[in-house]
C-alpha cells in the first residue's frame, strides 16, 4: 500500500499540550489521514545527550516520529544556518545573513543523521515529501542512503534572485541537493524562475523549456504549487470563534470603532516595524480617524534566541508606546499591540470580525493569514484585505488592496482605501478572492503535487519505485456518485497555475476533494 511519508523541522504531533496547529499542519494532517502515513522531523525539545531512539506515537494510522536535537545542533542547525543563513537570505535581507562554516556543519550533521533515522522507518511504496528550507539536503541523504522511493521537496519560503544566492558559501552544493529530489515545488513562478536561473548559471545545469532541470544525468522536475487553506475549516472555525467569548469581549471593546487587524509570527519579514510607522502617518494625516479606528496587533514571539528577534521586539514595544503616548485619549488606545499567540479559532472570530487586515510583508512565500482573513469574512460585510506585493499570495488574491510596504504612503492610502471602501465594491472584491481560494485550496494543492510527484517517478526508470508498483491513483470530488473519476492528467511539467496540470486541477475540484486509491 501506498503510504505517504511527510519530513518536516516542525511536527504537529498530537496531544502534547501544544496550541492547534495551523493551516498548513491541517493540510498535511488531513493527507496523511487519508492515505496512512508516517510524519517526521524534530520533537521540539533540546537536550544535552539525544537518545539514539526515534520518539514515535501512532494515532488513527498516523505515526508521528520525532527527534529531539542536541543542544550543538540547535544552535548550529536550527537557531544558526536554518534561522540565522537561509531564513533571511531567502527573504533577501542580505544584512541579517551571519554565515559561519560551522553553522554549515551542523546543517550538513542533522540532515544526514535525520535521514538515517528515517531509512529503517520507511517501506518500499512510499512517497516522501520533504517541506521547507531546514531539510533541502535531506534528499541527496536519502539517495546516498540507496533510497529509491519518489521524493518531493516543497519550499514554503520564497526563493532569492541568483545575485542574492550566490553570496552564500557553497550555494553549488545547496542547488545540487535541491536536483537530488525528483519534484520541486514553489509557491510562484518568480520562485521557480529564481531557481532554474540559478541552477543554469551556478551549475550548469541544461533547463528544458517545460522546467526540467538535467543535471549530470538525472532530471528534477519542478513546478507552482501556491499553497491553499481549507475553506470550510476555516468558514466554521470563524464562525465559531466570533460567537465564542473572546470574540464578544473584542467586540465590546471597541464601542463601534472600526477594527483593522494584524496576525503575524514577531518576524522582522512581515515588515511589522513599517506598517507600524504607516499606522502612525495615518493618523497624522487623518484627524478623523482619531478615535474611530483600533489597530489590534497580534505577533506571536518567534526565535526569541536569535538577535534580530529581540531587536525587532524592542523597536516595535517602542514604537507602541510613541503612537499610543502620542494619540491615546482617556477612553481610546489606538494600538493594541499583542505578544502572544491564541488558539486558531479565537484568531479567526478576530480576522472575521475585523473591517480591515494588514498584511506588509517585506517578502513571503505565501501568507495564509491573508487568505484566511478572505475565508473568515461575512459575505454580506466582508472586510477588506490589505496585502503586500512581496507575498506571493498577492499572486492570486488580485482583488486585494496591494500595497508596496516600502512606500509608506502607499500603505497609508491603501488602508484609507479600505476603510473607506463602498460595501458594492468590498462585495465584489471578496467574491473574487473567495473563488480563487476554493478552487485552488489545500486539498487541491496537496492532490497536485503529490500526483505529479508520483508521475515524475514514473518517468524515471532508475528508481526501483516504477510504474507496475503504482497503485491507481485518482483525483477525485467526493461526491463519487454524481461524479465520474477524474483523473489528473500531468500534461506538462513546470507550469504556472493558469496553464497544464494547474489549470486541469484548478477547474473541477471542490474544497474537499480526495485521492483515492483504487
Ligand atoms: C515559517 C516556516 C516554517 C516554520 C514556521 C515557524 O512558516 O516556513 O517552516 O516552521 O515559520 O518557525 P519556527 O522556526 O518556529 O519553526
Amino acid at each position: 500500500m501506498t503510504r505517504l511519508v511527510i519530513v518536516s523541522n516542525r511536527v504537529a504531533v498530537p496531544r502534547t499540550g501544544r496550541r492547534a496547529p495551523g493551516g498548513l499542519a491541517v493540510g498535511i494532517m488531513a493527507a496523511l489521514n487519508e492515505w496512512g502515513g508516517l510524519w517526521f522531523g524534530w520533537s521540539g525539545k533540546v537536550a544535552d545527550s539525544v537518545p539514539f531512539k526515534v520518539d514515535t506515537q501512532d494515532q488513527d494510522g498516523i505515526t508521528f516520529a520525532t527527534l529531539a536535537l542536541s543542544t550543538q545542533d540547535y544552535r548550529e542547525y536550527y537557531r544558526g544556518y536554518a534561522n540565522r543563513v537561509l531564513w533571511p537570505l531567502f527573504h533577501t535581507q542580505l544584512h541579517r545573513v551571519e554565515f559561519q562554516r560551522q553553522d554549515l556543519s551542523g546543517y550538513e550533521r542533522v540532515n544526514k543523521q535525520f535521514a538515517r533515522r528515517l531509512v529503517p522507518l520507511l517501506k518500499a511504496e512510499d512517497i516522501i515529501w520533504v517541506h521547507d528550507y531546514h531539510f533541502i539536503r535531506m534528499g541527496r541523504e536519502l539517495r546516498r542512503l540507496k533510497v529509491s522511493q519518489p521524493l518531493g521537496f516543497f519550499l514554503h519560503i520564497p526563493f532569492p534572485p541568483y545575485e542574492v544566492l550566490r553570496t552564500l558559501p557553497g550555494h553549488e552544493d545547496l542547488l545540487r541537493c535541491l536536483c537530488a529530489y525528483d519534484l520541486l515545488g514553489f509557491q510562484t513562478e518568480l520562485d521557480r524562475k529564481a531557481f532554474l536561473y540559478s541552477v543554469e548559471e551556478a551549475l550548469g545545469a541544461m533547463v528544458h523549456s517545460d522546467g526540467v532541470v538535467s543535471l549530470s544525468g538525472a532530471r528534477t522536475y519542478s513546478g507552482v504549487f501556491p499553497i491553499g487553506i481549507d475553506v470550510e475549516e476555516v468558514m466554521s472555525q470563524a464562525a465559531r470563534g466570533r460567537q465564542a467569548p473572546y470574540g464578544r469581549r473584542l467586540i465590546g471593546s471597541l464601542a463601534n470603532r472600526t477594527l483593522i487587524t494584524g496576525v503575524d509570527r514577531l518576524d522582522y519579514s512581515k515588515g511589522l516595524v513599517e506598517r507600524f510607522h504607516a499606522y502612525q502617518r495615518l493618523l497624522d494625516l487623518h484627524c478623523a480617524y482619531h478615535r474611530n479606528v483600533v489597530f489590534l496587533q497580534i505577533a506571536e514571539p518567534s526565535r526569541g534566541d536569535v538577535p534580530d528577534y529581540q531587536t525587532i521586539q524592542h523597536t516595535l514595544e517602542a514604537l507602541t508606546g510613541e503612537i499610543n503616548g502620542r494619540f491615546s485619549d482617556y477612553d481610546w488606545v489606538p494600538l493594541r499591540y499583542i505578544n502572544k499567540g491564541f488558539a486558531r479559532a479565537t484568531i479567526l472570530g478576530f480576522l472575521a470580525l475585523s473591517r480591515v487586515c494588514l498584511i506588509t510583508s517585506l517578502r513571503d512565500g505565501m501568507n495564509l493569514v491573508a487568505k484566511e482573513f478572505v475565508a473568515a469574512q461575512d459575505p454580506a460585510e466582508p472586510g477588506v484585505l490589505v496585502l503586500s506585493q512581496f507575498a506571493g499570495a498577492a499572486r492570486e488574491l488580485k482583488d486585494a488592496v496591494l500595497v508596496n510596504p516600502y512606500d509608506i504612503d502607499d500603505v497609508v492610502e491603501g488602508i484609507a482605501r479600505a476603510i473607506e471602501m463602498p460595501m458594492s465594491e468590498r462585495r465584489r472584491r471578496w467574491k473574487n478572492n473567495m473563488q480563487l481560494l476554493r478552487q485552488n485550496d489545500i486539498t487541491a494543492w496537496r492532490c497536485r503535487f503529490i500526483n505529479m510527484l508520483r508521475e515524475c517517478a514514473v518517468d524515471k526508470p532508475n528508481l526501483s519505485w516504477h510504474k507496475r508498483s503504482l497503485p491507481s491513483l485518482s483525483l477525485m470530488p467526493s461526491n463519487k456518485s454524481s461524479q465520474p473519476t477524474e483523473r489528473l492528467e500531468i500534461l506538462s511539467r513546470g507550469m504556472q497555475p493558469s496553464e497544464g496540470v494547474l489549470k486541469h486541477a484548478h477547474a473541477p475540484l471542490s474544497a474537499d476533494c480526495r485521492l483515492e486509491v483504487d
